[in-house]
Protein backbone atom coordinates (compact mmCIF):
# COMPACT_ATOMS: atom_id res chain seq x y z
CA UNK A 1 0.00 0.00 0.00
CA UNK A 2 1.20 3.42 -1.00
CA UNK A 3 2.02 5.98 1.97
CA UNK A 4 2.63 8.69 0.19
CA UNK A 5 2.35 11.12 -2.74
CA UNK A 6 -1.40 11.25 -2.82
CA UNK A 7 -3.63 14.56 -2.14
CA UNK A 8 -5.21 14.85 1.58
CA UNK A 9 -2.18 13.97 3.60
CA UNK A 10 -3.45 17.21 5.81
CA UNK A 11 -1.70 16.00 8.90
CA UNK A 12 1.77 15.24 7.24
CA UNK A 13 1.88 18.39 5.30
CA UNK A 14 1.06 20.22 8.81
CA UNK A 15 3.33 18.30 10.32
CA UNK A 16 6.67 19.02 7.87
CA UNK A 17 5.48 22.75 7.63
CA UNK A 18 4.27 23.58 10.99
CA UNK A 19 0.89 24.82 9.59
CA UNK A 20 -2.01 24.08 12.07
CA UNK A 21 -4.08 21.14 10.53
CA UNK A 22 -7.41 22.90 11.00
CA UNK A 23 -6.00 26.09 9.28
CA UNK A 24 -5.18 24.10 6.23
CA UNK A 25 -7.54 24.84 3.16
CA UNK A 26 -7.24 21.20 1.15
CA UNK A 27 -7.49 21.52 -2.69
CA UNK A 28 -5.56 17.97 -2.83
CA UNK A 29 -7.89 15.70 -2.02
CA UNK A 30 -11.14 15.70 -4.28
CA UNK A 31 -13.90 15.66 -1.74
CA UNK A 32 -17.59 16.78 -1.80
CA UNK A 33 -17.28 20.53 -0.28
CA UNK A 34 -20.32 20.45 0.93
CA UNK A 35 -19.55 17.98 3.50
CA UNK A 36 -21.34 15.01 4.63
CA UNK A 37 -25.12 14.87 4.79
CA UNK A 38 -26.85 15.94 7.44
CA UNK A 39 -28.91 12.96 7.58
CA UNK A 40 -25.40 10.75 7.93
CA UNK A 41 -24.72 12.72 10.34
CA UNK A 42 -27.62 12.34 12.34
CA UNK A 43 -28.13 8.29 12.00
CA UNK A 44 -24.14 7.97 13.22
CA UNK A 45 -24.97 9.82 16.15
CA UNK A 46 -28.12 8.35 16.76
CA UNK A 47 -26.31 4.69 15.86
CA UNK A 48 -23.90 5.39 17.97
CA UNK A 49 -24.68 2.49 20.37
CA UNK A 50 -24.28 0.03 17.76
CA UNK A 51 -20.66 0.08 18.53
CA UNK A 52 -21.25 -2.61 21.12
CA UNK A 53 -22.65 -5.05 18.42
CA UNK A 54 -21.08 -6.49 15.30
CA UNK A 55 -22.20 -5.46 12.05
CA UNK A 56 -24.35 -7.87 10.20
CA UNK A 57 -21.99 -10.18 8.77
CA UNK A 58 -24.00 -10.55 5.48
CA UNK A 59 -24.20 -6.98 5.17
CA UNK A 60 -27.96 -7.65 3.84
CA UNK A 61 -29.52 -4.23 4.40
CA UNK A 62 -26.48 -2.51 3.03
CA UNK A 63 -25.84 -4.88 0.33
CA UNK A 64 -29.72 -4.23 -0.63
CA UNK A 65 -29.45 -0.37 -0.23
CA UNK A 66 -26.18 -0.63 -3.07
CA UNK A 67 -28.24 -2.87 -5.29
CA UNK A 68 -30.86 -0.55 -5.21
CA UNK A 69 -29.36 2.74 -6.05
CA UNK A 70 -27.14 0.93 -8.76
CA UNK A 71 -30.14 -1.39 -10.24
CA UNK A 72 -27.78 -4.01 -9.99
CA UNK A 73 -27.86 -7.62 -8.12
CA UNK A 74 -27.06 -7.95 -4.39
CA UNK A 75 -25.00 -10.92 -4.61
CA UNK A 76 -22.75 -8.62 -7.15
CA UNK A 77 -21.67 -6.92 -4.76
CA UNK A 78 -17.87 -6.76 -3.02
CA UNK A 79 -17.85 -4.53 -0.51
CA UNK A 80 -14.47 -2.88 0.76
CA UNK A 81 -13.00 -0.06 3.52
CA UNK A 82 -12.54 1.99 0.89
CA UNK A 83 -12.48 1.50 -3.31
CA UNK A 84 -8.92 1.21 -2.56
CA UNK A 85 -9.20 -2.15 -0.10
CA UNK A 86 -11.49 -3.42 -2.99
CA UNK A 87 -9.09 -2.73 -5.50
CA UNK A 88 -6.46 -4.32 -3.79
CA UNK A 89 -8.39 -7.58 -3.21
CA UNK A 90 -9.65 -7.69 -6.39
CA UNK A 91 -5.93 -7.77 -7.48
CA UNK A 92 -5.02 -10.43 -5.08
CA UNK A 93 -8.26 -12.43 -6.54
CA UNK A 94 -7.43 -12.44 -10.26
CA UNK A 95 -3.75 -12.30 -9.57
CA UNK A 96 -2.77 -10.87 -12.97
CA UNK A 97 1.22 -11.35 -14.25
CA UNK A 98 0.19 -9.35 -17.26
CA UNK A 99 -1.41 -6.11 -16.96
CA UNK A 100 -2.67 -2.85 -18.48
CA UNK A 101 -3.12 0.47 -16.92
CA UNK A 102 -3.22 4.53 -18.29
CA UNK A 103 -0.80 7.08 -17.94
CA UNK A 104 -1.35 8.77 -16.23
CA UNK A 105 -3.53 7.88 -13.35
CA UNK A 106 -4.68 7.08 -10.11
CA UNK A 107 -1.32 5.53 -8.45
CA UNK A 108 -2.62 2.37 -6.95
CA UNK A 109 -3.50 0.16 -9.86
CA UNK A 110 0.52 0.07 -10.24
CA UNK A 111 0.52 -0.59 -6.18
CA UNK A 112 -2.20 -3.22 -6.03
CA UNK A 113 -0.91 -5.11 -9.21
CA UNK A 114 2.88 -4.84 -8.32
CA UNK A 115 1.39 -6.24 -4.60
CA UNK A 116 0.97 -9.46 -5.92
CA UNK A 117 4.63 -9.33 -8.60
CA UNK A 118 2.35 -8.51 -11.29
CA UNK A 119 4.09 -6.71 -14.90
CA UNK A 120 2.08 -3.41 -16.16
CA UNK A 121 2.13 -1.74 -19.48
CA UNK A 122 1.46 1.47 -19.47
CA UNK A 123 -1.20 2.86 -21.97
CA UNK A 124 0.29 6.44 -22.24
CA UNK A 125 -2.12 9.07 -22.70
CA UNK A 126 -1.27 12.05 -24.82
CA UNK A 127 -1.16 15.72 -24.20
CA UNK A 128 -1.39 16.62 -27.61
CA UNK A 129 -4.83 13.80 -27.58
CA UNK A 130 -6.66 15.89 -24.77
CA UNK A 131 -5.73 12.46 -22.43
CA UNK A 132 -8.05 11.07 -24.14
CA UNK A 133 -7.94 7.31 -25.05
CA UNK A 134 -7.71 6.22 -28.70
CA UNK A 135 -8.94 3.64 -30.51
CA UNK A 136 -4.87 1.94 -30.67
CA UNK A 137 -5.48 0.73 -27.39
CA UNK A 138 -7.09 -2.30 -28.66
CA UNK A 139 -3.74 -3.23 -30.24
CA UNK A 140 -2.22 -3.79 -26.45
CA UNK A 141 -5.51 -6.48 -25.97
CA UNK A 142 -4.17 -9.45 -26.51
CA UNK A 143 -4.29 -13.70 -25.07
CA UNK A 144 -1.11 -12.53 -22.87
CA UNK A 145 -3.21 -9.59 -21.07
CA UNK A 146 -4.51 -10.85 -17.70
CA UNK A 147 -6.28 -7.10 -16.16
CA UNK A 148 -6.70 -3.75 -17.45
CA UNK A 149 -7.84 -1.03 -15.20
CA UNK A 150 -9.18 1.81 -16.75
CA UNK A 151 -10.46 5.16 -14.43
CA UNK A 152 -13.75 7.06 -15.92
CA UNK A 153 -13.04 9.82 -15.38
CA UNK A 154 -9.59 9.62 -15.46
CA UNK A 155 -7.51 11.03 -12.05
CA UNK A 156 -5.58 13.10 -11.88
CA UNK A 157 -6.77 14.51 -15.84
CA UNK A 158 -10.36 14.09 -15.35
CA UNK A 159 -11.04 13.06 -18.91
CA UNK A 160 -13.82 11.17 -19.61
CA UNK A 161 -14.10 7.97 -21.78
CA UNK A 162 -17.33 7.40 -23.79
CA UNK A 163 -19.03 4.00 -23.61
CA UNK A 164 -18.61 3.33 -27.17
CA UNK A 165 -14.90 2.93 -26.54
CA UNK A 166 -15.26 0.93 -23.31
CA UNK A 167 -17.80 -1.33 -25.22
CA UNK A 168 -14.88 -2.24 -27.93
CA UNK A 169 -12.15 -2.41 -25.05
CA UNK A 170 -14.67 -4.92 -23.59
CA UNK A 171 -15.49 -6.94 -26.10
CA UNK A 172 -12.01 -7.39 -27.05
CA UNK A 173 -11.21 -7.93 -23.25
CA UNK A 174 -13.89 -10.47 -23.39
CA UNK A 175 -12.69 -12.70 -26.48
CA UNK A 176 -9.12 -12.68 -25.25
CA UNK A 177 -10.20 -13.46 -21.70
CA UNK A 178 -9.13 -10.34 -20.12
CA UNK A 179 -10.56 -8.91 -17.04
CA UNK A 180 -11.67 -4.88 -17.50
CA UNK A 181 -11.74 -2.99 -14.54
CA UNK A 182 -13.31 0.17 -14.39
CA UNK A 183 -13.07 2.60 -11.58
CA UNK A 184 -15.76 4.50 -11.33
CA UNK A 185 -15.20 6.38 -8.77
CA UNK A 186 -15.85 9.69 -9.56
CA UNK A 187 -18.58 9.57 -11.85
CA UNK A 188 -21.51 10.46 -9.74
CA UNK A 189 -19.90 14.18 -9.93
CA UNK A 190 -21.05 13.93 -13.94
CA UNK A 191 -24.37 14.33 -14.97
CA UNK A 192 -23.91 12.54 -18.74
CA UNK A 193 -24.76 9.11 -18.29
CA UNK A 194 -21.07 7.16 -18.79
CA UNK A 195 -21.58 4.27 -16.69
CA UNK A 196 -20.80 0.88 -17.64
CA UNK A 197 -22.69 -0.63 -15.05
CA UNK A 198 -25.53 -2.13 -17.23
CA UNK A 199 -23.01 -4.62 -18.61
CA UNK A 200 -22.28 -6.11 -15.85
CA UNK A 201 -25.04 -8.39 -16.10
CA UNK A 202 -23.74 -9.62 -19.47
CA UNK A 203 -19.98 -9.52 -19.26
CA UNK A 204 -18.10 -11.68 -16.36
CA UNK A 205 -14.74 -10.17 -17.43
CA UNK A 206 -15.83 -6.67 -16.66
CA UNK A 207 -15.87 -5.50 -12.80
CA UNK A 208 -16.59 -1.97 -11.89
CA UNK A 209 -15.49 -0.45 -8.64
CA UNK A 210 -16.61 2.47 -6.85
CA UNK A 211 -16.00 4.81 -3.73
CA UNK A 212 -18.52 6.55 -1.79
CA UNK A 213 -15.74 8.69 -0.29
CA UNK A 214 -15.53 11.50 -2.48
CA UNK A 215 -19.56 12.32 -3.77
CA UNK A 216 -20.50 11.79 -0.15
CA UNK A 217 -17.72 13.79 1.24
CA UNK A 218 -16.69 10.24 3.40
CA UNK A 219 -12.97 10.25 3.13
CA UNK A 220 -12.59 9.05 7.02
CA UNK A 221 -15.26 6.29 7.60
CA UNK A 222 -13.72 4.60 4.84
CA UNK A 223 -16.17 2.56 2.19
CA UNK A 224 -16.31 1.34 -1.48
CA UNK A 225 -17.60 -1.41 -3.53
CA UNK A 226 -16.78 -3.17 -6.82
CA UNK A 227 -19.61 -5.23 -9.08
CA UNK A 228 -19.29 -7.93 -10.68
CA UNK A 229 -21.42 -11.15 -12.01
CA UNK A 230 -18.68 -13.97 -12.47
CA UNK A 231 -19.61 -15.93 -9.56
CA UNK A 232 -16.73 -18.30 -9.44
CA UNK A 233 -14.91 -14.99 -9.12
CA UNK A 234 -17.09 -13.92 -6.53
CA UNK A 235 -16.92 -16.50 -4.30
CA UNK A 236 -12.70 -16.46 -4.69
CA UNK A 237 -12.96 -12.96 -3.39
CA UNK A 238 -15.02 -13.62 -0.47
CA UNK A 239 -13.14 -16.26 1.14
CA UNK A 240 -10.16 -13.37 0.61
CA UNK A 241 -12.28 -11.19 2.22
CA UNK A 242 -11.88 -10.49 6.17
CA UNK A 243 -15.55 -11.01 7.90
CA UNK A 244 -16.44 -7.54 9.21
CA UNK A 245 -14.73 -5.61 7.00
CA UNK A 246 -16.95 -2.97 6.77
CA UNK A 247 -17.64 -0.80 10.34
CA UNK A 248 -20.79 0.08 11.70
CA UNK A 249 -20.61 3.54 10.54
CA UNK A 250 -19.66 2.81 7.36
CA UNK A 251 -22.86 0.78 6.89
CA UNK A 252 -24.89 3.71 8.39
CA UNK A 253 -23.18 6.60 6.71
CA UNK A 254 -23.82 4.11 3.13
CA UNK A 255 -27.60 3.47 3.47
CA UNK A 256 -28.41 7.16 4.55
CA UNK A 257 -26.16 8.76 1.88
CA UNK A 258 -28.00 6.95 -1.07
CA UNK A 259 -30.83 7.75 -0.49
CA UNK A 260 -30.31 11.15 0.13
CA UNK A 261 -31.13 12.69 -3.59
CA UNK A 262 -31.68 15.97 -2.08
CA UNK A 263 -28.31 16.01 -1.38
CA UNK A 264 -26.97 14.24 -4.61
CA UNK A 265 -29.63 16.98 -6.87
CA UNK A 266 -27.56 19.95 -4.23
CA UNK A 267 -24.36 18.56 -4.81
CA UNK A 268 -24.46 18.67 -8.30
CA UNK A 269 -25.79 22.05 -8.81
CA UNK A 270 -23.24 23.47 -6.51
CA UNK A 271 -20.02 21.52 -8.00
CA UNK A 272 -21.58 22.45 -11.82
CA UNK A 273 -21.39 26.06 -11.11
CA UNK A 274 -18.44 25.90 -8.71
CA UNK A 275 -16.66 23.71 -11.62
CA UNK A 276 -17.33 26.23 -14.60
CA UNK A 277 -16.29 29.19 -12.53
CA UNK A 278 -12.66 28.09 -11.15
CA UNK A 279 -12.22 26.71 -14.81
CA UNK A 280 -13.12 30.06 -16.39
CA UNK A 281 -11.06 31.86 -14.24
CA UNK A 282 -8.02 29.70 -14.47
CA UNK A 283 -8.29 29.80 -18.26
CA UNK A 284 -7.95 33.67 -18.05
CA UNK A 285 -4.51 33.63 -16.32
CA UNK A 286 -1.73 33.69 -18.99
CA UNK A 287 1.01 31.56 -17.41
CA UNK A 288 -0.95 28.41 -17.07
CA UNK A 289 -2.73 25.44 -19.15
CA UNK A 290 -5.79 24.23 -17.55
CA UNK A 291 -7.68 21.10 -18.94
CA UNK A 292 -11.36 21.08 -19.09
CA UNK A 293 -12.68 19.36 -16.33
CA UNK A 294 -15.72 16.85 -15.73
CA UNK A 295 -15.60 16.04 -12.22
CA UNK A 296 -15.07 18.00 -9.19
CA UNK A 297 -11.40 18.81 -9.86
CA UNK A 298 -9.23 20.29 -12.46
CA UNK A 299 -5.44 19.48 -14.09
CA UNK A 300 -3.69 22.69 -14.92
CA UNK A 301 -0.09 23.10 -16.08
CA UNK A 302 2.37 25.99 -15.53
CA UNK A 303 4.33 27.43 -18.35
CA UNK A 304 7.03 28.52 -16.36
CA UNK A 305 8.90 26.76 -13.64
CA UNK A 306 7.80 27.66 -9.93
CA UNK A 307 6.64 25.47 -7.27
CA UNK A 308 3.11 26.38 -7.03
CA UNK A 309 2.28 23.79 -4.27
CA UNK A 310 4.83 24.85 -1.76
CA UNK A 311 3.96 28.79 -2.56
CA UNK A 312 0.56 28.39 -1.80
CA UNK A 313 1.47 26.60 1.05
CA UNK A 314 2.44 29.99 2.90
CA UNK A 315 -1.27 31.31 2.44
CA UNK A 316 -2.30 27.64 4.02
CA UNK A 317 -3.88 26.11 0.68
CA UNK A 318 -2.43 22.64 0.02
CA UNK A 319 -2.83 21.67 -4.10
CA UNK A 320 -1.58 18.24 -5.55
CA UNK A 321 1.40 18.06 -7.39
CA UNK A 322 1.33 15.57 -9.91
CA UNK A 323 5.14 15.39 -10.58
CA UNK A 324 5.20 11.58 -9.59
CA UNK A 325 2.66 11.05 -12.35
CA UNK A 326 3.68 8.52 -15.02
CA UNK A 327 3.82 10.73 -18.20
CA UNK A 328 3.35 14.49 -16.33
CA UNK A 329 5.87 16.77 -14.35
CA UNK A 330 6.37 19.21 -12.13
CA UNK A 331 4.36 21.86 -13.68
CA UNK A 332 1.24 19.90 -13.63
CA UNK A 333 -1.21 19.95 -10.64
CA UNK A 334 -4.67 19.16 -9.18
CA UNK A 335 -7.01 21.45 -7.72
CA UNK A 336 -10.38 19.63 -5.97
CA UNK A 337 -13.75 22.32 -6.43
CA UNK A 338 -14.22 23.57 -3.27
CA UNK A 339 -17.03 26.50 -1.72
CA UNK A 340 -16.95 29.76 -3.78
CA UNK A 341 -14.51 32.07 -0.82
CA UNK A 342 -11.84 29.04 -1.30
CA UNK A 343 -12.05 29.10 -4.98
CA UNK A 344 -11.32 32.74 -4.73
CA UNK A 345 -8.72 32.47 -2.49
CA UNK A 346 -7.06 30.02 -4.64
CA UNK A 347 -7.47 31.87 -7.65
CA UNK A 348 -6.13 35.29 -6.08
CA UNK A 349 -3.25 33.44 -4.77
CA UNK A 350 -2.64 31.41 -8.37
CA UNK A 351 -2.89 34.75 -9.81
CA UNK A 352 -0.39 36.72 -7.35
CA UNK A 353 2.18 33.88 -7.87
CA UNK A 354 2.53 33.82 -10.97
CA UNK A 355 2.12 37.14 -11.98
CA UNK A 356 4.74 37.89 -9.98
C1 LIG B 1 -9.83 7.09 -8.97
C2 LIG B 1 -9.84 6.68 -7.54
N1 LIG B 1 -10.32 5.47 -7.22
C3 LIG B 1 -10.35 5.05 -5.95
C4 LIG B 1 -9.88 5.84 -4.92
C5 LIG B 1 -9.90 5.32 -3.52
O1 LIG B 1 -11.00 5.82 -2.82
P1 LIG B 1 -11.35 5.35 -1.37
O2 LIG B 1 -11.24 6.55 -0.50
O3 LIG B 1 -12.78 4.87 -1.44
O4 LIG B 1 -10.43 4.26 -0.98
C6 LIG B 1 -9.37 7.11 -5.21
C7 LIG B 1 -8.85 7.98 -4.13
O5 LIG B 1 -8.28 9.00 -4.34
C8 LIG B 1 -9.35 7.54 -6.55
O6 LIG B 1 -8.86 8.73 -6.89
Amino acid sequence: MASFGHGGNIKEISRQNGIDYNNIIDFSANINPLGMPVSVKSAIIEGLQQIEKYPDITYFELKNAIADFENINKDNIILGNGAAEVLFNIVRGINPKNSLILAPTFSEYEEAITSVSGSITSYVLKEEKNFEIQEDILNYINEDLNLICICNPNNPTGVVTSKEILEKILIKSKSNDVMLLIDESFLDFIEEDLSMMEYVKDYKNLIIIKSLTKFFALPGIRIGYGICSDETFLEKINKIIPAWNINIFAEIATKESLKDENYIKTTLEFIRNEKQYVYNELKKIKQIKVYKPSANFILLRTKDKVDLKQNLLQNNILIRSCSNYEGLNENYYRIAIRSRDENAKLIKYIKKNLQK
